[in-house]
């Protein structure tokens, strides 16, 4: 695809999104709030699936990880320790000229001169260290003791609470804590959708073991994390694994890997695997003087353990789903023409609404009971949603646009006005294949359910 397809593509995808409900801007109403966003009904459903199916992966399935869900406010003592007060900056410039606020680092040159995006201005300051943190008051008074910060990573209040989920769940290494949960950076120049947000979601793992296993543990997490993506649908030919060059690599980590996806706007960062040593627990041991430790009842050895971390972003995974589904084909209309069919191919693990349930006409009080009837079997297993407006192909349509895998119509062979032998049987239409099938109500339940788990 050209860089002009690319951006047409990426247009109908934010089109959509807010068009049907999946991603809108925050605060649109007041103008907008830049770099942040809300999730509209089938985004939220979206994002729920995603983080339930990691949760599922990533703690439940295994016997080696426990979850933890953190506080938002974070002492500072914590992030000094992190290093994220002195140093989790980005190069930052302004431009003389229309007084935009820029990354020195994605500024795009032209004849070896950067430029300033807004204006073309070339006038620009030299770049300066600007601290991505969001800091806030607690309490009453407004002294430097009360300051906190909103976390700017899950992944701290990991290291912090270590030894308590340490002493409660009596793990061996190797162990895992896991958490989903909102963090936070004041990103100078939040773009692309959602990619760039000043308010996120993460889903990280931080993965203890004994020194020696961290290099393998670290590839073993690549292709565990890998084969995630593939298993919520994302087209693996589209994802990239980057060896992160030790110049790009923070100075504690012995190895990073970035799984990178290829957006419209480009291949970019999806998640992050890297191997962080001892470096978060030795940091916090020195700043609050407590033994963060772990003692190997075998070897008698006590040592503090080396860590490997997942992390990958929840609203840029969203996003990738979202983009990976987005599809055009052709499709007849109601009086057969052909016209284009606007398809979300999400796998029907992460698709909003798993099932629809049609009567094939709604003044038609039997069928619209049955129809009922089906949706409530459905609900109890499954997001369903009903619909009655419209002609029936159209009513397919608005569910193919939203990715909905399954489609059950209700008609008059499911009354057995047709025949005893088609009497509770409904037909099941497949979104991808457009195909139907006949199915009795009894086995839907299973028949979809084995699809979506
Ligand atoms: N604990 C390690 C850590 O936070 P990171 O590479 O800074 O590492 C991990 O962030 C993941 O969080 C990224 O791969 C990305 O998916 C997500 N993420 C980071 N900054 C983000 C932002 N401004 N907007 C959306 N997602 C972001």
């Amino acid at each position: 695809m050209t860089g002009k397809e690319n951006a047409q593509r990426m247009e109908k995808i934010v089109s959509l999104c807010k068009r049907r409900g999946f991603i809108f801007q925050a605060s649109e109403i007041y103008g907008g709030l830049n770099g942040v966003w809300d999730y509209g009904p089938l985004g939220t459903e979206l994002k729920y699936n995603l983080k339930q199916y990691w949760w599922k992966v990533v703690v439940r399935d295994r016997d080696d990880v426990v979850g933890l869900d953190g506080s938002i406010l974070t002492l500072p003592a914590a992030l000094e320790a992190s290093g994220h007060v002195d140093t989790f900056t980005d190069p930052m410039v302004d431009c003389r000229t229309c007084k935009a606020r820029l990354r020195a680092d994605q500024l795009a040159e032209k004849n070896g001169t950067k430029q300033c995006p807004n204006c073309g201005g070339k006038d620009l300051t030299e770049a300066r260290p600007f601290n991505l943190m969001f800091q806030t008051q607690m309490g009453a008074s407004a002294d430097p003791a009360s300051i906190a910060y909103l976390r700017p990573e899950t992944a701290q209040s990991i290291f912090v609470q270590f030894k308590n989920v340490l002493d409660v769940s009596r793990k061996k290494l190797p162990f895992g804590i896991a958490q989903i949960g909102k963090a936070f950076r004041n990103e100078i120049n939040p773009r692309n959708f959602t990619f760039r947000s000043r308010e996120f979601e993460q889903m990280e793992l931080e993965y203890f073991c004994r020194p020696e296993q961290g290099m393998d543990l670290l590839a073993y997490w690549l292709k565990e994390r890998i084969r995630f993506y593939e298993e919520i649908g994302i087209n693996r030919k589209r994802l990239h694994v980057l060896d992160v060059p030790d110049k790009d690599r923070a100075f504690y980590s012995k190895g990073t890997f970035d799984i990178e996806y290829e957006f419209p706007f480009g291949r970019q960062e999806l998640e992050g695997v890297a191997y962080r040593t001892d470096y978060d627990l030795q940091q916090h041991i020195k700043s609050s003087g407590k033994t963060l430790d772990y003692f190997d009842e075998e070897t008698k050895e006590r040592f503090v353990p080396h860590v490997v971390e997942p992390s990958a972003g929840v609203d840029r995974t969203v996003l990738a789903l979202i983009c990976d589904a987005y599809d055009e084909d052709s499709a007849p209309d109601e009086k057969g023409k052909m016209e284009t069919r606007i398809v979300m191919r999400f796998h029907p693990r992460m698709a909003p609404i798993k099932c629809a349930v049609f009567p094939l006409l709604k003044n038609k009080e039997a069928l619209v009971a049955k129809a009922r009837e089906v949706q409530a079997l459905l609900r109890s297993h499954m997001n369903v949603f009903y619909d009655e407006g419209g002609a029936i192909g159209r009513r397919y349509r608005r569910q193919d646009e939203i990715g909905t895998p399954f489609g059950v119509t209700i008609d008059f062979e499911t009354l057995g006005e047709k025949g005893e032998e088609l009497r509770d049987t409904v037909t099941l239409r497949d979104r991808d294949s457009m195909k139907q099938e006949r199915v009795a109500i009894k086995d839907l339940v299973e028949t979809i359910s084995s699809k979506i788990r």
